[in-house]
């Protein structure tokens, strides 16, 4: 039993918020039990401490308290599926990952493990982030943005024990992680020019995958398809490949939008024609520019010209952002 000195010590700790007293005079508790034979009560009241002080760490990684904590960003969208236009191979992948994460538990009792490492890949602006989002709100799981410009630093062995807090978190709370061009890990400003060592610290992140066990969404993006080699596809349990949408998606995209502010017998087929090549993102553009033309101009309608117009300028900034790249 803690003596009277020992309970005023905790309690005082606990109503000043002092956590390592607190912590401290627990500890002091369990080894005063241990030493009396008290030795499964000493233990247990170590095993409290430990929980207590690992789920302690995690809040504060969560709520971006503390400077050693501005590794994540945490929000809680209600983006949802529907509204993703993509191809019927990708949205069944999706509605497949939702599904087996649902009955995580029930799958596992069976030895089973739900998809839950995922990686996207594809070009700007087809909806990595966005499926982010949309799964942490179909789950309803909080959506923790790994903030990668904190993780990376000069020093490898830095930027491997802040992967390891963050992938403390991914066990103990879970939620959709989400490392948006974790590639950049890879890359030679991971580590002072030296590639063998950032390929190091990115093939530290992937055998951390590999090895996490936790009921948390893991999603890596990245542009690159073709910089990532087979034995990294392979630390996924799914890869989804996002690609410029079709015509008809573009058709969709733009109708979806437009369609209350639509002159009577628009042509939308000759429209979406027009604006192959683009990004979902930019038609978002395009449509967007279309609204804000009948909002401020009044008129209830927009004109054919008016949407052409738009189409034709964000052909002309994507040709020449290319062409800078
Ligand atoms: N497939 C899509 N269906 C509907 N809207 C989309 C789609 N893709 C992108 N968008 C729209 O474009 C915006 C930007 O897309 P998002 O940020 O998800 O692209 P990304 O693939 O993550 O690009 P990047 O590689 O540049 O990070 C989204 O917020 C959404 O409004
Ligand atoms: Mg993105």
């Amino acid at each position: 039993m803690a003596s009277s000195a020992q309970l005023k010590a905790l309690l005082h700790a606990h109503v000043s918020g002092d956590i390592e007293r607190f912590r401290s005079v627990a500890l002091q508790v369990a080894a005063h039990e241990a030493k009396i034979g008290h030795v499964k009560l000493a233990e247990e009241l170590r095993d409290l401490v430990k929980k207590a002080k690992s789920q302690q760490q995690v809040v504060s990684i969560s709520k971006g308290q503390r400077d050693s904590s501005g590794l994540l960003n945490i929000s809680s969208p209600s983006t949802k599926l529907s509204d993703l236009i993509l191809d019927e191979e990708s949205r069944s992948q999706l509605d497949r990952i939702i599904k087996e994460v649902s009955h995580i538990n029930e799958l596992r009792s069976h030895g089973l493990n739900a998809r839950r490492k995922i990686l996207l890949v594809g070009p700007p602006g087809t909806g990595k982030t966005y499926t982010a989002a949309a799964l942490s709100g179909e789950l309803g799981y909080p959506l923790f943005e790994v903030r990668l410009d904190s993780v990376i630093t000069k020093f490898m062995g830095e930027t491997s024990l802040k992967l390891r807090q963050i992938f403390d978190s991914i066990e103990s709370v879970r939620g959709v992680y989400f490392f948006d061009e974790f590639d950049a890990l890879g890359a030679d400003r991971a580590s002072g020019n030296d590639v063998g060592e950032a390929r190091r610290v990115l093939n530290s992140l992937l055998t951390m995958i590999e090895q996490d066990n936790s009921a948390s969404l893991i999603i890596c993006a990245t542009n690159y398809s073709e910089l990532l080699d087979r034995a990294l596809f392979r630390r996924f349990d799914d890869v989804i490949n996002y690609h410029l949408p079709s015509a008809q998606n573009i058709e969709n995209l733009l109708a979806r939008r437009l369609k209350p502010y639509a002159p009577a017998r628009l042509n939308w087929k000759a429209r979406a024609a027009k604006a192959e090549g683009l990004s979902a993102a930019d038609v978002k553009v395009i449509a967007d520019d279309v609204v804000k033309e009948v909002l401020l101009s009044k008129a209830t309608k927009f004109k054919t010209e008016w949407l052409d117009r738009a189409i034709k300028e964000r052909q002309q900034v994507t040709r020449s952002q290319r062409k800078s790249r």
